[in-house]
């Protein structure tokens, strides 16, 4: 690599001391003693928590742009005025808080992933933070594993996806401009494989499935040109993430041309002890420092020993060159070299503008699916007089979800209040939680509305469940509701699927709101009231028990394929062997009917086009999510029985209808083979135009 952020850094490496070039291999916590000669004395390339972690810690300064200049102020008085690149956890919103990631991949739109991206690295920036841990692009099998949250889902299509449109987001095309922040794609890889969907678990992934499945997120991260990758905690079929030579560096630097940095998850080089691969902190820092962790997270292995490591021949100069150039050139490309402060006058004004929280609005809208509605019971129509109950009415901070250290729960509307607002003058709404008197209240009204679901605290890190039903208490409050008679709408709030079944079975009508963020509540008047009409889908399979995890769409077919008759069968004796609803499954407020599939040929040479029409066929305009899955019938290894390969957001008005057009290339249809290559075996496929993963029209063709 010859440009110039590289000769930048050679040059400036030519100057450092062993010391100094240690210090940039690590990053800096401190749990309320932060101390300033740490970075002054260049013993650390980057400090994490940059604000949150040093407010109140005797700066200068009340706000946390003043804190992060003033860690640059420190860094500018180190020998070699190396900047420090700030770290953190800038999730879904920095301060204007969008919808959890799980919630946005629900939109099917890379344009709104996009855009709140570009306004979180606004709002992060506008504080002095220069880089944050995010995209996760964890595919998630197992809902139990509370970290779904934080994910796209179980596609990898979609969150292939989805990772280039939120790295474009926060980096944009140079992220050396003032509002932009270099990403970090998490956690490399396989995290959410974790046994038993308990975070940090160990996981086993085949070599096919982790090709297919779980790689291909984070390829298309750096395709995308993120600058840094986080390593996982897990170990991956015996070898822990953090240490996974080929991973982290035949992979990713060999085959996939990787050149910014990677930083080790926090603790998780020292944590290599634990794991049993290494006796002490020296052979951790050995294993991850060679298997290609540039940075270590919290944990002092490498200022400990990578000295000590160097002079044992344990690893080379060269290589601590080659970990401390990756680091310094993405600096340089951060534009930290040229000027390392935030402008103090850009917080008030570039953070929660009425133009992010209009975003926040219209991502929340289109997010929340609609799972059931019977008669078209919503949008609400007839003026009449509802309960609105339940345990989110009073709900602030509880409507961020998991991973907001900067969303301020003062800046929410509740519900109460969003509801009272949004509602046409004509209803009359009354609120109660879940007491007696939602009760008493319910038996006098037309219609109840019920907020139901979970906490955001039993989702996110370290916070997996081992049952997916509701939380306890709430189905039998549920139950002594629709004992009343009364029609009954369900809003479901939750970090991952849960298995409500019962819930589904009870209510006229459902909409699965996730954590919607910080304009959550009025979007959900928005949709019930029918200002908008609802248009996700779900990106990932709702299972109808726990015991049915993991259940994921794109699965085999199996020998003895799922069949509802028949025993020795691929079944339960208990359940059924399908999903509650399938991914990719929502409802409108419409119906969109599907006819006409045809290819342009019936064999694929380099590309083919298949199209269907598509017509509204209800009373109300509507956006459908157009989706096309393929299957290879025959393969040399077994193949998925569908996979998403795109899809289309469409708006038609009634009786509107138009014709659909998806090309399908070889690449598409590529796949990796028992001996590591990766490319499309001839035979036949199928392919579907679809609405959802379990129906659809569909066609044959061959290569
Ligand atoms: C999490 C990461 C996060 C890091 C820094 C870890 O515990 O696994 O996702 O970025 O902390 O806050």
């Amino acid at each position: 690599m010859s440009d110039e952020s590289t000769s930048f850094a050679n040059n400036l490496l030519s100057q450092m001391t062993l010391d100094e070039k240690i210090g940039q291999l690590h990053q800096y916590f401190s749990w309320g003693n932060f101390d300033p000669e740490v970075v002054r004395k260049g013993k650390a390339g980057s400090v994490i928590n940059a604000s949150g972690a040093l407010s109140g810690q005797g700066f200068s300064g009340s706000g946390s742009a003043q804190i992060s200049n003033h860690i640059q102020q420190l860094a500018m008085e180190s020998r070699l005025k190396i900047p420090q690149i700030l770290g953190r956890d800038v999730i879904h919103g920095y301060r204007t808080i969008f919808p959890i990631p799980l919630a946005q991949s629900a939109a099917f739109d890379i344009s709104l992933a996009e855009q709140a991206a570009s306004i979180a690295a606004k709002e992060a920036s506008a504080d002095g933070v220069k880089w944050t841990f995010a995209p996760m692009l964890d595919i998630a099998r197992d809902p139990r594993w509370g970290r779904v949250a934080e994910g796209n889902g179980e596609d990898p299509y979609l969150g292939s996806q989805l990772a280039a449109a939120v790295i474009k987001g926060f980096q944009g095309t140079d992220y050396s401009a003032a509002d932009r922040i270099v990403a970090c794609a998490k956690h490399y890889v396989g995290y959410g494989s974790a046994e038993g969907g308990r975070d940090y678990d160990n996981g086993e992934i085949s070599e096919l499935t982790l090709r297919d499945i779980y790689l291909p997120p984070f390829h298309s991260a750096v395709k995308a040109g993120v600058g840094t990758l986080m390593s996982a905690f897990l170990d991956l079929n015996g070898v822990p993430a953090t240490a996974n030579r080929k991973l982290l560096t035949d992979v990713l630097r060999g085959e996939w041309g990787f050149d910014g940095f990677v930083v080790s998850d926090w603790d998780s080089v020292v944590e290599l002890i634990n794991h049993g691969v290494a006796e002490n902190e020296s052979e951790a820092a050995e294993l991850a420092f060679h298997a290609g962790v540039d940075m270590e997270m919290v944990s002092r292995t490498y200022p400990n020993t990578l000295a000590f490591n160097l002079q044992n021949g344990k690893i080379s100069l060269e290589e601590i060159d080659e970990g401390v150039r990756r680091i310094l050139r993405i600096k340089h490309r951060a534009g930290l070299f040229a000027n390392p402060f935030t402008d103090l006058a850009r917080s008030s004004r570039d953070i929660l503008t009425p133009n992010s929280r209009a975003l926040a609005r219209k991502f929340a809208q289109d997010t929340i699916v609609l799972l059931k509605n019977k008669d078209n019971i919503l949008p609400l129509k007839n003026h009449c007089k509802v309960l609105v109950g339940g345990y989110f009415i009073h709900a602030t901070a509880e409507l961020f979800g998991t991973w907001t250290p900067d969303g301020n729960p003062a800046d929410v509307q509740p519900f109460s209040t969003a509801f009272s607002e949004n509602a046409p003058r004509d209803f009359e709404l009354h609120f109660a939680d879940n007491t007696d008197l939602a009760l008493a209240i319910a038996q006098e009204s037309d219609l109840v509305i019920l907020t139901l679901g979970e906490n955001p605290r039993r989702s996110g890190e370290n916070s997996n469940v081992s049952d997916l039903s509701l939380p306890p208490g709430q189905a039998e409050f549920v139950d002594q509701m629709i004992a009343l008679g009364k029609p009954v709408i369900m809003v479901i709030f939750a970090g991952r699927p849960l298995a409500i079944g019962r819930q589904v079975s009870q209510a006229d009508a459902v909409l699965y709101a996730w954590h919607p963020g910080i304009e959550g509540a009025a979007a959900i008047a928005d949709i019930i009231f029918g200002r908008v009409s609802p248009s996700a889908r779900l990106p990932i399979t709702f299972p109808r028990a726990t015991g049915q995890v993991p259940i994921y769409y794109n699965h085999k077919n199996s020998g003895r394929p799922v069949s509802p008759d028949g025993p020795f069968r691929t079944r339960y004796v208990d359940l059924p062997a399908s999903p509650l609803f399938p991914f990719g499954f929502g409802l409108t407020y419409t119906n969109f009917d599907y006819a006409k599939i045809a290819l342009s040929s019936e064999s694929l040479r380099n590309q083919l086009r298949v199209s269907a029409d598509i017509t509204n066929t209800g009373q109300t305009a509507g956006v459908e999510v157009v989706q096309l899955y393929v299957r290879d019938l025959v393969g040399s290894v077994t193949r998925p029985i569908r996979e998403l390969k795109n899809y289309q957001k469409i708006f038609l008005k009634p009786g509107e209808s138009r014709r659909v057009s998806f090309i399908i290339t070889e690449e598409d249809l590529a796949f990796t083979h028992l001996d590591g290559s990766f490319s499309v075996e001839p035979g036949k496929f199928e392919v579907w135009i679809a609405p959802d993963s379990s129906s659809g029209i569909n066609a044959t063709f061959r290569i």
